[in-house]
């Protein structure tokens, strides 16, 4: 019969911060909600931890690409779908947005090797007539 697992322990730490750099952390907290300081630090501690993850390339990553276009400039659409079908195996899946008269939002979920992910997302970002691109890295729950 397993044992159930300990919750983790907390460690208490204490640190120095400038009194005006902490006026503008807790005016963000206020702004984003947050309860208390130690969830935040904890989000923060995370956020930097997963950054430095997927800065390898070699590091199973799952990501959210989205891309504002412009879907009457000459050949644009056909570009972007058929980088999307040369790289299928990257290409989890994709929703598009018809957001009035020429603009186009697509949003592409992507998984792979954070190298491929990453220069595949750039290739489609740096599409001449693409007005904004940007992606999201997070670690898939192992
Ligand atoms: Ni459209």
């Amino acid at each position: 019969m397993g044992k159930r697992p300990e919750p983790s322990a907390l460690a208490r730490i204490g640190i120095a911060v400038e009194q005006k750099l902490l006026n503008q952390f807790d005016r963000l907290l206020e702004r984003r909600k947050y309860e208390n300081r130690s969830e935040a630090f904890r989000d923060l501690i995370r956020a930097a931890l997963i950054e430095e993850r997927v800065a390898e390339d070699d590091r199973p990553v799952v990501g959210s690409l989205t891309l504002l276009y412009d879907h009457e400039r000459r050949l644009l659409s056909e570009k972007l779908t058929a980088k999307q079908h040369e790289h299928h195996h990257e290409v989890v899946s994709s929703m598009h947005v018809h957001l009035d008269h020429h603009n186009c939002m697509e949003v592409i979920v992507m998984r792979g090797k954070a190298g491929s992910v990453r220069r595949l997302a750039d290739s489609l970002i740096s599409a001449k007539g693409v007005l904004f691109g940007k992606l999201t890295l997070a670690e898939p729950p192992v």
